[in-house]
């Protein structure tokens, strides 16, 4: 029997992820990406089709004879890209543009989560000029200021000086006409990523995103500049309790509605020093880059889980994993997140390690090759190295041996990525 056709939309590190992770399934034949990047390159097909055209990639998916398509950012499942590939009659492992509403809008993720009584911050809607103040009064600093848009990891501002919150505020009710203020939740963050259809659903490992650009967590907010996981702060009793407390009651939510999730809900946590977990986010998709170091701890067969979530039969798929950990690191280009200097060469980035059980290799973000073959520089974060092995620690020494064997002008990583695990 000829192997599945897969097409996976997106071209970051999270997509050669889950790109390696199908390359990795004896069920599957041939890998298209749209668009893609150089690593996605390097195991299939890319077509030069943007990750948020809805219908060049239906179009796609239908010459292609898809048998499932992988849906890696959120803009695609927000503006109903799996509503149209399943009207189409094809799988499509993401949500339908109803369920994304839980990462298109916060106000929403916020109402179901408090109609469910889903532990997360209080929250109010400044809807005037005039309410900022008294929204101001009514929470303790540090104010939490949320837009309720798309805008990658770019609309909150978190801060403590009051003039600033009332500046984000004012801000927001100019560009969007209502803004969230948030109550502040203390403690440290964790990611679980939950493959869910209306059959059930699979936890995978918790993981840890480092989102600020400098070390100590310090600095702007980015895409996220490294993860690793199994994330210590996620015992088994605070697990259980994200299970109990949040993921079940959303799976009943969820499997409830008319047309059921089929996808990645991202359970983005606050956890407080007495364990406690509390929502920080919902998303509709697999995290980036904390995808880096969960599908390398997957070792059942992928391609069969996400098909399976795709078809509506999540229940009925066996998932295992390695009792391994994982760490990844981000190379980011220069002036990055403020901006990106992009279009140089990238040397290096082929270093593989293999020692016993410890791994070491790249996974390709914004990265392109040039006309005359040359590995070159295309986004903000660039590529990420990533290590695997029985201890965090090994993991961590083997994607800093990578990293440090790669070549590009004003790039910047941080040299303490998993430092919370150690
Ligand atoms: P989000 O885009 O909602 O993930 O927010 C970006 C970052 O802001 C999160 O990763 C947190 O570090 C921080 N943040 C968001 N909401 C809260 C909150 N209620 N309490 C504390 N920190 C928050
Ligand atoms: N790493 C955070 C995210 O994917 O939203």
């Amino acid at each position: 029997m000829p192997g599945l056709t897969v097409l996976i939309v997106g071209g970051g590190g999270r997509e050669h992820a889950i790109c390696l992770g199908l390359d990795a399934s004896p069920s599957v034949g041939t890998i298209h990406s749209a668009p893609g990047n150089a690593g996605t390159l390097m195991v299939g097909v890319n077509h030069t089709i943007s990750a948020s055209d809805i219908e060049g990639l239906v179009s796609l998916a239908v010459e292609l004879g898809a048998d499932l398509v992988v849906v890696g950012p959120e803009v695609p499942l927000v503006n109903g890209l799996a509503d149209s590939l399943r009207a189409a009659g094809i799988a499509c492992f993401g949500p339908h543009a109803e369920g994304a509403i839980l990462e298109g809008s916060k106000l929403h993720a916020k109402r179901v989560m408090q109609e469910l009584g889903i532990p997360t911050g209080g929250c109010v809607v400044v809807e005037k000029a005039g309410a900022i103040e008294a929204a101001l009064d009514s929470f303790k600093p540090p104010w939490v200021v949320k837009r309720d848009v798309l805008a990658a990891g770019k609309g909150v501002t978190v801060t403590t000086d009051r003039q600033q919150a009332h500046d984000a505020l004012a801000a927001g009710l100019t560009s969007d006409g209502f803004v969230l203020l948030e109550e502040h939740l203390s403690g440290e963050e964790a990611s679980v990523l939950v493959v869910m259809d209306e059959s059930g659903y699979v936890c995978l490992p918790p993981s840890q995103d480092h989102k600020r650009v400098g070390e100590g967590d310090t600095g702007p907010n980015t895409g996220g500049m490294g993860a690793y996981a199994p994330a210590p702060v996620v015992t088994p009793a605070v697990f259980q309790r994200v299970v109990d407390e949040i993921v079940e009651p959303m799976h009943h939510h969820l499997r409830n509605q008319d047309v059921p999730y089929r996808g990645c809900l991202y359970v983005g946590l606050m956890i407080d020093s007495q364990g406690a977990p509390g929502v920080i986010e919902f998303n509709v998709r697999f995290g980036d880059p904390e995808t880096q170091v969960t599908i390398p701890l997957i070792s059942s067969d992928l391609a069969e889980l996400l098909l399976a979530c795709a078809e509506g039969r999540v229940s009925d798929t066996e998932v295992e994993f390695h009792s391994h950990s994982a760490a990844t690191v981000v190379l980011a280009s220069e002036g990055y997140p403020a901006s990106s200097v992009t279009g140089r060469v990238i040397s290096g980035s082929e270093v593989k390690i293999e020692e016993g059980e410890i791994r070491g290799f790249v996974h390709y973000a914004g990265t392109n090759f040039d006309s005359e073959g040359n590995l070159i520089s295309s986004g903000g974060r660039v590529l990420s190295a990533t290590g695997t092995a029985p201890e965090i620690s090994s993991a961590i020494s083997a994607a800093y041996e990578v990293i440090g064997c790669i070549g590009l002008e004003g790039s910047h990583y941080r040299s303490d990525i998993a430092f919370r695990a150690l």
